[in-house]
């Protein structure tokens, strides 16, 4: 019951690993605010609920500064405080070499998986500061070292270099800065598709070579599962890692990102 009496914001909860994420901190104690841009979470708040833990939900374009405020706004008068945030939103949308990119197409990549996480951590930031005392945990990725998909891999290595540098600011205002950079995970097929279009053949080729390599730079030869990336994050978020903060953890069976 780590999270007793804790406050946890858990970003792009509706599916994947940030839902269960949410299902375990609430598991363990926590009062849970689900934040994403699909009214699906309302439908993994509910459950939570019904399980008899304290859950809300609050819909928001996370790309956006205001998104963000909003929901830390909307977390504070809901309860008060954010003990504990967990940045979960992101995901590569194409899988192609860069070459293929274009330049509408890059922006996107980056606002989906860097500007949410820059975004709540700004917002979130001077809650924290106010009670002397938080954590934010990043959800990044190993593929800061991977193949076809380099403005996914810029945006993560961005979420790195935020958690070690806000790090540095926030611990001797009690807070504590950390990441997990989960490898290739399996999940059931996704509710909310990362790119709604219908992929052409020349992209399944290029995302099964990400699906190899992935595969083939873990030490184990398989992906995760979804239990096995929340588990760390629950660790990290947890007094568990009280003096663990700037790092950021891979967890991809030995592949080190
Ligand atoms: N699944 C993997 O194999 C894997 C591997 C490495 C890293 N990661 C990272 O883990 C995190 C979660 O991955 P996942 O595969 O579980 O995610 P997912 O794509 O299955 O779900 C992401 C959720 O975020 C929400 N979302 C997207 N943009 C949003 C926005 N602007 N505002 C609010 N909500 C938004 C979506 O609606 C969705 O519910 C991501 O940051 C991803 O980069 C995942």
């Amino acid at each position: 019951m780590r999270f007793t009496d804790k406050v946890v914001v858990v970003t792009g909860a509706a599916q994947g690993i940030g839902a269960v994420v949410a299902h375990q901190v609430a598991a363990e104690g926590g009062t849970v605010v689900l934040a994403d841009r699909s009214d699906l979470v309302a439908e993994v708040a509910a459950e939570i609920a019904a399980g008899g833990a304290t859950s809300r939900h609050f819909l928001c374009d996370l790309e956006t500064y205001a998104g963000a405020t909003d929901l830390m706004a909307y977390a504070m008068a809901e309860f008060g405080r954010i003990d504990i945030l967990i940045n979960n939103v992101g995901g590569t949308i194409w899988a192609k070499p860069f070459e293929h990119y274009e330049a509408d197409e890059i922006e996107a990549e980056v606002r989906r998986s860097l500007f949410p996480t820059l975004w709540c951590c700004r917002a979130a930031l001077p809650h924290m500061v106010e009670r002397g005392a938080g954590v934010i945990v990043n959800v990044s990725s190993i593929a800061t070292r991977s193949r076809n998909r380099v403005p996914y891999a810029a945006s993560k290595g961005g979420v790195n270099a935020l958690t070690a540098s806000l790090a540095f600011e926030a611990a001797s205002k009690g807070i504590r800065v950390v990441a997990t950079a989960p490898g290739g995970t399996e999940a059931p097929p996704r509710k909310v598709p990362r790119n709604p279009n219908e992929q052409s053949a020349q992209e399944a080729v290029w995302y099964q070579e990400i699906v190899d390599q992935t595969t083939e730079s873990t030490l184990f030869k398989r992906y995760g599962t979804l239990a096995e990336q929340a588990a760390p994050i629950l660790f990290m978020a947890s007094d568990d890692a009280s003096y663990i903060t700037g790092t950021v953890l891979p967890v991809g069976g030995g592949d080190q990102g």
